[in-house]
């Protein structure tokens, strides 16, 4: 296959010792298998937002599309800037930019003793979310009068969009279907949201008789939230918004052994996508070798078969089941690696398994 392109953002914190891990696994994967990608690191992140006051440099999307496959970032957060104004415009600029609209976060659990369920394991837990990634409340239009008095107002518009509902819910049947699932769960809060969630319900109900084979469910999100513990055996397909999909996915996480193990692909199934563990910068641990690189080698390892090296990413994916099954984790999964070792863990375990 033709070399691929990466470009990578590490990011602030913990960000960028994840990063060097999930790099020294796809170079490790490269030797092992022959899949070519190149790889071109950015600085860009807090440092250089300090320094120049500039998130991303002019041009910066325009390249991304124009020179790469694909985007890797780390994480984006640092306490020097409170308002995280350069992780808003780095993360949700390029989500909204490159129009990346489906937030691909899978929950699927690696081994029974991370799963935080009593009596349950990997058979219970294992399912998609796709989270709407480019409309609802994260859009930033709204707007606050006369602030800092008693009589302040503060207004903030959750946009839904027929086009953009329509899209992601189409997404995840077309997922389902490839994938031979059978079921799609559409979860929001047209009870009480009775204009962009009236939306969701028309729309959901539409896509679906273009899906009969697959079962359309649907569930309001609070229910969801009880059931994703109750009995997460039950869904196949998560699909809801922007804002519910970001805290349902924390939930997910956590099913999996917590927020260091989550992957996230943020998809334009026709442009250039991009990879990103879902867990945060962690600034207190940043440079300890402490933090769990599994997120970001399991992001990196969505990247892969994103781009169509499909033995290759599931090669990862065991050799991250047999690291975690040999006990190779970091302390936040019982274990007693650091990050750097946790990925030399991975990397051994490519080159025994991609060897035999
Ligand atoms: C995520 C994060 C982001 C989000 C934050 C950092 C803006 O929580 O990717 O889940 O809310 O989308
Ligand atoms: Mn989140």
């Amino acid at each position: 296959m033709k070399e691929k392109r990466i470009a990578v953002i590490p990011g602030d914190g913990i960000g960028i010792d994840v990063t060097r891990e999930a790099l020294a696994v796809l170079s490790t994967l490269g030797d092992v298998t022959g899949a070519r990608l190149a790889v071109q690191e950015f600085d860009f992140g807090a440092e250089r937002y300090l320094k120049t006051g500039v998130s991303l440099p002019e041009g910066t999307y325009e390249m991304f599309q124009r020179d790469f496959d694909a985007l890797f970032i780390g994480a984006l957060g640092d306490p020097r800037v409170p308002d995280m104004a350069h992780a808003r415009d780095i993360l949700l600029g390029t989500r909204f930019v490159l129009d990346l609209y489906a937030n691909h976060r899978p929950v699927k659990l690696l081994h029974d003793d991370l799963c935080p369920l009593k009596g349950r394991g990997r058979k219970d837990v294992n399912f998609v979310v796709f989270r709407e990634n480019t409309e609802g409340s994260y859009v930033g239009m709204g707007g606050i009068f006369k602030k800092g008095t008693p009589d302040e107002i503060a207004t903030q518009e959750d946009i839904n969009t027929r086009k953009g509902v329509e899209r992601i819910i189409e997404h995840a049947f077309r997922h389902a279907k490839a994938n031979g699932l059978t079921k799609v769960t559409m979860s929001d809060k047209s009870n009480a949201l009775r204009f962009g969630h009236d939306l969701w319900q028309r729309v959901f109900a539409e896509v679906s008789k273009r899906y009969p084979e697959i079962e359309a469910n649907h569930l309001y999100i609070d229910a969801l939230a009880l059931q994703m513990v109750k009995n997460p055996a039950q869904f196949q397909v998560v699909v809801t918004c922007n804002m519910f999909g970001d805290i349902v996915t924390d939930l997910g996480a956590a099913l999996q052994g917590g927020l260091g193990m989550a992957a996230s692909g943020n998809i334009n199934p026709s442009g250039v996508s991009m990879f990103e563990p879902v867990h945060g910068s962690a600034p207190k641990y940043a440079g300890k070798n402490v933090a769990n690189p599994f997120g970001a080698i399991l992001s990196a390892q969505m990247m892969l078969d994103h781009l169509g090296f499909r033995d290759e990413a599931a090669l990862v994916e065991k050799a991250v089941v047999a690291a975690i099954e040999s006990r190779e984790t970091p302390q936040e999964l019982g274990g007693n690696l650091g990050t750097r070792e946790v990925g030399e863990a991975v990397s051994r375990r490519i080159r025994e398994l991609g060897s035999v």
